[in-house]
């Protein structure tokens, strides 16, 4: 591919600009984002290869997984387009972090054992950008290595809206209602993520064949437990947190779940050959 990338939206920069994506997933931020973390952790290091495995950590945020990744004692550089978010990952003990775009990587060829993307497909409203991005994470990728994209579920913000009561509001059911037809997320104000597409499971998949990446697997994140009203007290108890998460793993990969869970993480290759 050698057309240039089009430029990422302003909207996308400005939303994380206001510097609140590194509490989103942390302890004190709200229950849904606290599973997302502990569930992308559980499912990450059972499909990680043996530390120290390089990693490039792409549109990684402020470095919320890049800091327990590095810890663990894996080889961590992180890219995003934040300057905001690469001053906060650069600061994180064991992680190297610049600025970059998911669909032109700095990378030279083949030069990881794992790629993840978690967070630039969902802000990527166009397949072709999209189908750049995996290419690109196929290019810098050793045969053999790992992809791990996140996405969020078509209908994940119709089950958010409808648990927080919002989608009874006329003007909210409309916005939620929309997106459901082709899974483009317009911009809105305060109260709604930015600029975004909410893709189907099977979406994914076709995506990563297009980028001639194989499908390993696809894992619900938080599987139906993000829409429990229960949900807060339940990971404030250590015990009862762990029996939240296992009840997650028992459903994670099962086909006619994927599509309830928020977040999806779908897991590639490059064959070796
Ligand atoms: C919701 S945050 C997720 C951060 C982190 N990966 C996580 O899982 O918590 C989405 C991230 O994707 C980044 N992003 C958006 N478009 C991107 C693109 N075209 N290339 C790389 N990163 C991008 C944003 O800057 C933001 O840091």
């Amino acid at each position: 591919m050698t057309e240039t990338p089009t430029r990422l939206h302003e909207e996308i920069l400005a939303y994380y600009a206001r510097g609140k994506e590194d509490a989103r997933l942390r302890e004190g931020g709200a229950p849904a984002g606290r599973l997302e973390y502990w569930r992308t952790q559980d499912v990450l290091r059972r499909l990680l290869p043996a530390e120290p495995a390089r990693i490039l950590d792409v549109g990684g945020g402020s470095g919320v997984h890049a800091d327990w990744l590095a810890r663990d004692g894996h080889a961590v550089e992180l890219v995003d387009p934040v300057p905001l978010h690469v001053e906060q990952a650069s600061r994180l003990a064991g992680v190297t972090a610049r600025l970059g775009d998911a669909r032109e990587l700095a990378a030279p060829d083949a030069s990881y054992d794992v790629v993840l993307l978690l967070g630039p497909l969902y802000h990527l409203p166009e397949r072709a950008d999209r189908l750049r991005a995996l290419a690109e994470a196929r290019r810098v990728l050793r045969p053999g290595g790992l992809v791990v994209a996140a996405t969020i579920n078509r209908y994940a913000q119709l089950h958010d809206l409808l648990r927080e009561e919002r989608y009874f509001t006329p003007e909210h059911r409309e916005r939620t209602d929309a997106v459901l037809v082709d899974g483009r997320h317009p911009h809105h104000d305060e109260g709604f993520l930015t600029v975004a597409h909410f893709a189907a499971p099977h979406e994914v998949t076709a995506e990563f064949a297009a980028a001639r990446l194989t499908t390993v697997g696809q894992y619900g994140i938080e599987g139906v437990a993000w829409l429990m009203g229960g949900l807060e007290d339940w990971l404030d108890d250590p015990d009862r947190r762990a029996t939240v998460l296992a009840a997650c793993r028992h459903i994670e990969s099962e086909p006619t779940l994927l599509g309830a869970s928020g977040h999806l993480l779908t897991v590639g290759g490059r064959p070796s050959a």
